[in-house]
């Protein structure tokens, strides 16, 4: 795996199949040219990722957008004036030219620009959209480093290196089909802030029951390798080798962890989500600690986004846990 920061080089192994990782805003993406079926065929080998959860495409404008999709909603055109380059996924009808391995089959496609200037460049340099999902190993934490790429995945042909990702959490997916928005995924650009620039009359929605409508939205997601379990009371006793995550200065509580790492000091949500993950996989890391603890956050602006991501990350430590 070549690590480096030329983006021609980069964008040669995109225009010849190849896989690219590389940093977007939000987390590192494993990148390939999307109208290329085997070349995106690769990226479900290399993350071992189910072919039924479809893949993001790219752009580094919004005429590609147009050259994407014969139909896009009125929606698509307002939330990617509004959020574009951003953390905002928008799900659209596809047309012929996008593969249907990228989709999964599905008749619509999920479309973003990422706001990073290397991931723009790459595209650019490209001359093709690029299908990336986040470059870890299905189901586990997202990378927001080289370093955690290169702990998950083998095969890669080139990792540009764009230091840590800033926002820390994926993009906000939203579904923008008939005349009404749906928020497949939080994310850091919330529910409000979709509100604020959509029409009234024209609905904005959070999925709300179980069912599962964008194939890849799992219970089981972003899991650390060892236990992970949200506490709520901090003056339990905690077990032998636990480690700790808190966002903010814990106050007169005495645990005997091995190891606490603060996401934030002072409960500041948008740094508590760029660091959420690289938390994970320092305690990964971290020989000592045998299960991690993690406080919540309150459920409201981006805090929604992050309860997402550390629930899912729990799901299965906690049905060992019952
Ligand atoms: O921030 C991000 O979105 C990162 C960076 C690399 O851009 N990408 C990312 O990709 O998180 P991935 O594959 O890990 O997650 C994409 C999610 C999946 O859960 C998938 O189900 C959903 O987006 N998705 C993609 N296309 C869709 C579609 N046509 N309809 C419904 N959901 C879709
Ligand atoms: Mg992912």
């Amino acid at each position: 795996m070549i690590v480096g920061s030329d983006i021609e080089k980069a964008a040669s192994f995109i225009k010849n199949g190849g896989l690219v990782a590389f940093p977007t805003e939000t987390v590192y993406g494993l990148g390939a040219n999307a109208l290329n079926p085997y070349a995106v065929a690769k990226i479900f080998e290399v993350k071992k990722r189910p072919s039924f959860d479809p893949l993001i495409v790219h752009i580094c404008n919004r005429k590609m957008m147009y050259e994407l999709s014969n139909n896009v909603p009125i929606l698509a055109e307002i939330l990617s004036k509004a959020f574009w380059p951003g953390p905002l996924t928008l799900v659209m009808p596809k047309n012929s030219l996008v593969p249907d391995i990228v989709t999964s089959g599905l008749s619509t496609v999920g479309i973003r620009m990422p706001n990073n200037d290397i991931a723009l460049k790459l595209i650019e340099a490209s001359s093709c959209p690029i299908a990336a999902p986040s470059a870890n190993r299905f189901g586990k934490t997202s990378p927001t480093k080289v370093a955690h790429v290169q702990k998950q995945l083998m095969g890669i042909d080139y990792v540009l290196d764009g230091g840590s990702t800033k926002t820390g959490i994926e993009s906000t997916v939203v579904s923008v089909l008939q005349n009404e928005c749906l928020i497949l995924r939080p994310g850091t650009i919330t529910l409000e802030d979709i509100q604020s620039v959509v029409p009234k009359g024209l609905l904005v929605k959070k999925l709300t029951k179980n069912t599962i409508h964008s194939p890849g939205m799992l219970k089981s997601h972003y899991a650390p390798q060892k236990p992970l379990l949200i506490i709520n009371n901090f003056y339990e006793q905690l077990p032998e080798g636990s480690g700790l995550i808190v966002h903010k200065e814990l106050m007169g509580t005495k645990h005997k962890t091995c190891k606490v790492i603060y996401t934030s000091k002072t409960n500041d949500l948008k740094e508590v989500a760029s660091n959420l993950f690289s938390s994970f996989y320092e305690m990964d890391a971290d020989p000592t600690v045998k299960q991690i603890f993690i406080e919540p956050v309150v459920e409201s602006g981006i805090g929604v986004a992050i309860m997402d991501r550390i629930k899912k990350a729990s799901f299965n430590s906690l049905k060992g846990y019952k």
